[in-house]
């Protein structure tokens, strides 16, 4: 194999493992709803309705109150998450 070959394999090497790491990120993403609120219910029950930040909150506390536990950056995470899948009303 001459030096370009193998530049142009390490290249396509290189490529691969970039775009599989992107796609695992993009999936990371959603996984503390998974973590989080998939263990009482199904994750999908959180994303079945649109409501406002004073609404999610309640939401969470009500949450908390049967059990659930999470952290102030958790919970920050949480609310990132309802913002991407535009799940809050203004
Ligand atoms: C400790 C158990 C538990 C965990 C953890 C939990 N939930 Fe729940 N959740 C419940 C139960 C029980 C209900 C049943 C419905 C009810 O009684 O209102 C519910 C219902 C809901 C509903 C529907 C309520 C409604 O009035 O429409 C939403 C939305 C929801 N949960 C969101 C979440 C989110 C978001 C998380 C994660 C941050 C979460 N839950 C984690 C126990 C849990």
């Amino acid at each position: 194999m001459g030096g370009l070959e193998l530049l142009k394999c390490l290249m396509a090497i290189f490529c691969l493992v970039s775009v599989s790491l992107i796609a695992g990120c993009g999936k990371k993403d959603y996984t503390i709803i998974e973590a989080k609120c998939g263990n009482c219910h199904k994750s999908e029950i959180v994303y079945l309705k649109k409501r406002s930040i004073d609404e999610w909150n309640r939401v969470l506390y009500a949450m908390q109150l049967r059990g659930l536990t999470i952290s102030e950056k958790e919970k920050g995470e949480i609310f990132d998450v309802l913002k991407e899948k535009k799940l809050i009303n203004n």
